[in-house]
């Protein structure tokens, strides 16, 4: 019986449990580095006894970041901070991996701390912000820019280039984040996109975008490197995007070689009615494992380790996405492996604390 703390093999990978750290953006960035910041938090989780350690979107190109202060990855020079975090992830026996993320018309806003509200150019911001249609995200954001194909075909390049410097940094996995409203999922949603060429209107044009940033970037990774798509399931709206056109999805992007889907939902309208509550999005992680026929992560309020063993138990799912529990608790799977197995499960270093 498959539980939270059988290792899980996806190609040249096996991580040493099913539990990841689900990509949190920290803020703290200047002009896309990492730092201190980023190597503590994310070593810490490492040290906790997670399988996996997602790094936080990291930016392909500086306007699409949500924030000034974003991770990033569209400069060779943000390769080496980012390798001195994946050597202390993997020295503490998890996997990195990293996100890699395009934010849209949804980019240049100030952190969340601040207020998160839209900067202009006068107050570090950037416009235009880039998206499928001139279709802002709310009366608040301004109208971004519709990629032309020349645009289109530079974020395919960029998003080559960020995978190629995410494999230079030593990451194992590598994430498109589709999801929540950015970019790439500003081209699947009906809501956002009204593109009228071969990147808008049918789910084979809303979804060519996507498929060709996966095959670009599956075609300079090795066979067996684990890449992975966040997508949300559903926007929550009707006639936005659903978990039927996910699945479809799903079972395409598993033709084209990706290994996990990891199921979120969310994020394409500010006034979606979203039902949250215990593992209130499990159900589409199910349903595209089942129905697509391929991996899949569970995340969005799994806290106790109990919720997330049957998740895996039950096979809704092959891994489960921790956010806010792991902010509040960086140590939160070794809490787990006691809770649930009632055995020891820590660094030698922590050994008299399981005595
Ligand atoms: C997030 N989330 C998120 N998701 C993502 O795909 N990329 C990201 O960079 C971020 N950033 C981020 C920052 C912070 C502070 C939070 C709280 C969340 C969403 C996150 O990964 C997760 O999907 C949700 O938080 C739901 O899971 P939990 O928190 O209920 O376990």
């Amino acid at each position: 019986m498959t539980d939270l703390f059988t290792p899980l093999t996806i190609g040249a990978v096996t991580f040493r449990n099913r539990i990841a750290v689900s990509p949190m953006c920290q803020y703290s960035s200047t002009d896309g580095y990492a730092n201190d910041w980023h190597l503590i938090h994310l070593a810490s989780r490492a040290v906790g006894g997670a399988g996996l350690v997602f790094t936080e979107a990291a930016a392909i190109e500086p306007r699409g970041r949500i924030s000034p202060q974003d991770l990033g990855i569209w400069l060779d020079e943000h390769i080496e901070p980012l390798a001195k975090i994946v050597r202390a992830i993997h020295n503490f026996g998890a996997i990195a991996g990293i996100q890699l993320a395009h934010a849209g018309r949804k980019a240049s806003t100030a952190p969340p701390w601040e207020g998160g509200q839209v900067l202009d150019t006068s107050n570090g911001g950037w416009h235009p912000v880039l998206s499928s249609s001139a279709i802002p995200f709310s009366e608040n954001h301004p109208i971004p820019e519709a990629l032309n194909t020349e645009g289109i075909q530079q974020i395919i390049n960029d998003f080559v280039q960020a995978a190629q410097r995410s494999q230079e940094a030593g990451f194992k996995v590598i994430e498109i984040h589709a999801a929540h409203g950015y970019l790439l999922h500003q081209f699947l949603s009906p809501l956002s996109n009204k593109r009228n060429d071969e990147y808008g209107g049918s789910f084979e044009n809303r979804t060519r975008l996507l498929r060709e940033v996966v095959q670009a970037v599956r075609e300079i990774l090795p066979s067996d490197y684990p890449l992975w798509v966040r997508i949300s399931a559903t926007d929550w709206v009707e006639n936005g995007w659903d978990i039927e056109q996910s699945i479809a999805l799903a079972e395409k992007l598993n033709s084209l070689g990706v290994d996990l889907i990891d199921t979120s939902s969310g994020g394409s309208v500010p006034n979606a009615k979203i039902p949250f509550g215990a593992g209130y999005q499990t159900e589409f992680a199910a349903r595209i494992r089942h129905e697509a026929n391929i991996l899949t992560g569970a995340v969005g309020l799994i806290t106790s380790p109990e919720q997330a063993d049957q998740i895996i138990r039950t096979g809704q799912a092959d891994i489960v996405l921790i956010g806010r529990e792991m902010l509040r608790n960086p140590y939160w799977a070794l809490s787990a492996a006691k809770k649930l197995r009632q055995e020891k499960f820590s660094p030698v270093q922590y050994e008299r604390a399981w005595l």
